[in-house]
């Protein structure tokens, strides 16, 4: 009986090709966990910075109003404005860190359930419209007459999904805003869309609006904005949890395009 544990016979050249092959493959692995090293410590480093700007503005308002004992109503209310614009933040950034961190573990469930996808935009449509159109924003929904799918998908994932690619053409907008979510079928694919005509993203630019630090670009947020940076992040990591993708196609001042392609 051959034994399982049997060293096949190569040949010399045989060997030094197969060691050769198995040495790219390691090299290949280490460059990738090195890769992956510094993605992760690098995360940590922006966290932290990000973390400390608003706990350092909180901790100085308020020793500010311990220690100044005839401050005006007036002064004593902008630090308070301080502290809060500054709390909203931490809060938002602490529950973006901790919905990615969560998706981004392959133990937390995503609660998908069927769906039917036009009634679910629709749905969506109509519960957010009036919020969203005013006098300089349009807000159309394209969906195909015809169209009958349901889908597996976590609703509230997927909302999560619209809400924060809608909040990004409100806040890169121009003066007058025009967005269009749309979905279609194509093939086993559902393709749903969501376009607007604003400020859009220079091509140099796409690449890496994925990435948590592209908001390192601070000069496109509007400086009023509790932006945590991590939303398209979240978007493309539930959209990674539905077995789908998310890209982008945009030209400067003209608007963006985002393309959401799920299987069905
Ligand atoms: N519709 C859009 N139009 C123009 N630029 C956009 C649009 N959507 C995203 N961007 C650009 O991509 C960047 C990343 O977007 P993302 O939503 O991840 O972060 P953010 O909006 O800055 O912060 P957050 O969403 O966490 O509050 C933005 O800072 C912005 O520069
Ligand atoms: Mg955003």
């Amino acid at each position: 009986m051959k034994n399982k544990f049997e060293i096949p016979e190569l040949s010399v050249e045989e060997l030094s090709h197969a060691l050769y092959e198995a040495n790219l493959k390691l090299i290949d692995a280490n460059k990738r966990l090195k890769d992956e090293e510094k993605q992760r410590l690098d995360f940590y480093a922006n966290i932290s910075h990000d973390l400390r700007a608003p706990v350092t503005a909180i901790s100085n308002s308020i020793e500010y109003l311990l220690s100044a004992s005839d401050l005006s109503k007036n002064e004593t209310q902008e630090t308070l404005v301080i502290i809060q614009k500054r709390t909203e933040y931490l809060q938002k950034l602490i529950n973006d860190i901790f919905l990615l961190s969560s998706l981004e573990s392959s133990d937390q469930k995503v609660h998908k359930e069927p769906v039917d996808l036009g009634f679910f935009l629709e749905d969506y449509y109509y519960m957010n419209c009036n919020d969203i159109i005013s006098d300089n924003v349009e807000f159309d929904l394209d969906i195909p007459e015809n169209m009958s799918v349901i889908t597996q998908m976590d609703p509230h994932l997927m909302q999560r999904v619209l809400d924060n690619l809608i909040n990004n053409s409100l806040k890169y907008r121009r003066e007058q805003l025009h967005i269009v979510l749309s979905t279609r079928l194509e093939g086993d694919t559902i393709i749903i869309q969501l376009s607007d005509n604003g400020k859009g993203i220079a091509k140099k630019h796409i690449p890496y609006i994925f990435d948590r630090s592209y908001t390192a670009d601070r000069s496109r947020t509007p400086n009023s904005d509790a932006s945590s940076g991590f939303g398209l992040s979240i978007v493309q990591k539930i959209i990674e949890r539905h077995n789908g993708t998310i890209s982008c196609e945009s030209e400067l001042n003209k608007g963006c395009t985002f393309t959401i392609q799920i299987p069905v």
